[in-house]
């Protein structure tokens, strides 16, 4: 396998982390996930715009372009031949002696490397279960931080407990999922939570958003309810490798018809024409 490390591709096995990088110690750094589909990396300007704000946000300086990053991430697609998959890439803060604050001059460190997956067609037809979830996460949930500890767990408890996904409630408001975007229809209405530092604006929910106004949908970016969730007529959850994901049932109550929805399948489908 070829990786990308800052800004040279290189073979895997020549490839080390050292014992004192940051994000190694403190989770000290922000990461992307992008998709590709018959070779072709999908939605590459949003994820590198957010990259490079999520890095900003945390005072990471990165030492290239946009548009670097974004030929080198085509080239490794290239060298790896990735067909159906994507690119998992980070930065973390770089190499110091273990302290907890930092020096603006260290280099930051970058990795990127390929992902090799299909899309999850079964599920996406037959619709999936998820549980809701205390949103105990810090409050810059905007940031893709490389910190995901609560993520983890609380995707390992909707395991165990046999659900695809956790859902996340806060003030009894539902934020995101633990690695989603959450939405509802009611009455004809589309909903999800509004862009804010509680969620982290996806996407995939971005671009859901933009084919439900052009194609006259009612959508609103608006906080819902646990008691809304689970009275909605249809739940679906979206991301870069979800796509449009079905929920059928949540925390054991049938949502809606407990099947997959006619309006879930509409924007799946206008998703599916997008993506070609
Ligand atoms: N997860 N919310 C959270 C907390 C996420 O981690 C993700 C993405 C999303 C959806 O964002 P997007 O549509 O840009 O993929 C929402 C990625 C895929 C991951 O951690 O693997």
């Amino acid at each position: 396998m070829k990786v990308l490390v800052n800004n040279t591709i290189e073979s895997r096995e020549n490839v080390a982390i050292d014992i004192e990088d940051r994000g190694y110690q403190f989770g000290d750094g922000v990461y992307e996930v992008v998709r590709v589909y018959e070779g072709e990396v999908y939605e590459l300007d949003g994820h590198v715009e957010r990259f490079f704000r999520s890095a900003q946000e945390i005072d990471i300086t990165l030492s290239y372009t946009v548009n670097e990053l974004k030929e080198n991430i085509k080239a490794l697609i290239a060298e790896n031949n990735v067909v159906d998959g994507g690119i998992y890439f980070q930065v973390t803060r770089g190499v110091s002696p273990r302290k907890h604050s930092y020096d603006r001059t260290l280099a930051s460190h970058l990795i990127a490397y390929p992902l090799y997956f299909t899309r999850p067609k079964e599920k996406q037809l037959s619709g999936v279960t998820a549980i809701t979830v205390d949103d105990l996460r810090w409050l810059r949930c905007d940031i893709k931080s490389l910190n995901l500890l609560y993520n983890v767990m609380m995707k390992q408890k909707a395991q165990d407990n046999k659900a695809f996904e956790g859902i996340f409630v806060r003030d009894d408001v539902i934020t995101e999922g633990t690695s989603t975007n959450v939405f509802i229809v009611k009455d004809g209405v589309y909903k999800t939570h509004p862009a804010s530092n509680m969620i982290l604006n996806g996407i995939t929910r971005q671009r859901i958003l933009s084919l439900l106004s052009e194609n006259n949908f009612t959508v609103e970016e608006v906080k819902f309810t646990k008691a809304e969730l689970l009275a909605a007529d249809e739940v679906f959850i979206t991301s870069t490798t979800s796509e449009v994901m079905p929920i059928i049932e949540i925390d054991n109550q049938i949502i809606g018809q407990g099947q997959v929805g006619d309006k879930t399948k509409q924007i799946y489908n206008l998703l599916i024409n997008y993506i070609g």
